[in-house]
């Protein structure tokens, strides 16, 4: 199965970035197709692949893993990685990163003692809202300033992407934060 930790922000602070980023398209006379907002989250730690037998060390894993403290975040700007088709369009946070980045780092460390898989990529905080080229909703990510939230939870997912059949997001286990 195919693992990541993530946290959601609040859907309300999605559906007002996501009427940001629609209203921008209309304006431009445009259409980006947009991951579903529920959808919508910031990757803490990527596991890719697992064995289902492994998901029990998983969740100990994370089990163990302490909780930073209050994190309080805010959705503050955008940008891009990569080219074309593939580019991701996202939009940044800004906020409580020194404790985010301290959540994150355990995560990770806490996956590696169990050698558990995780990626080594830089930790860019990011949410990352279509897969696409497009100036409009660039521009759109890059002007956005949500208000803040406080993170109350991390939380352990499952991608069905690759498995066909519609894909989607399934929450396996939440961990709380504070
Ligand atoms: P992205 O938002 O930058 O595309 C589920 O696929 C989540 O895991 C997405 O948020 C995605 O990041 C991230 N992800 C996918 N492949 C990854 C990889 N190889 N390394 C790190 N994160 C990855």
């Amino acid at each position: 199965m195919r693992l990541f930790v993530a946290v959601f922000p609040p859907e309300d602070l999605l559906a007002g970035l996501r009427r940001e980023v629609t209203g921008a398209l209309a304006r431009a006379g445009q259409k980006v197709r947009l991951t579903p907002v529920e959808w919508w989250h910031i990757t803490l730690a990527f596991l890719g692949e697992v064995g289902s037998d492994r998901l029990p060390d998983v969740v100990d894993a994370l089990s163990g893993v302490e909780s930073p403290g209050v994190i309080t975040l805010r959705m503050s700007g955008g940008g891009s990685f990569g080219k074309g088709r593939s580019t991701a369009l996202w939009a940044g946070i800004d906020g409580d990163l020194a404790a985010l980045g301290d959540l994150q780092g355990g995560i990770r460390s806490a996956l590696a003692a169990s050698d558990l898989p995780h990626d080594d990529r830089p930790f860019t905080p990011h949410l990352t809202v279509a897969y696409a080229d497009n100036a409009a909703v660039r521009g759109a990510l890059i002007e956005h300033a949500g208000p803040t939230w406080t993170a109350e939870e991390f939380v352990l997912v499952r991608s069905r992407h690759a498995e066909g059949g519609g894909g989607g997001y399934e929450t396996l286990r939440a961990w709380p934060v504070g």
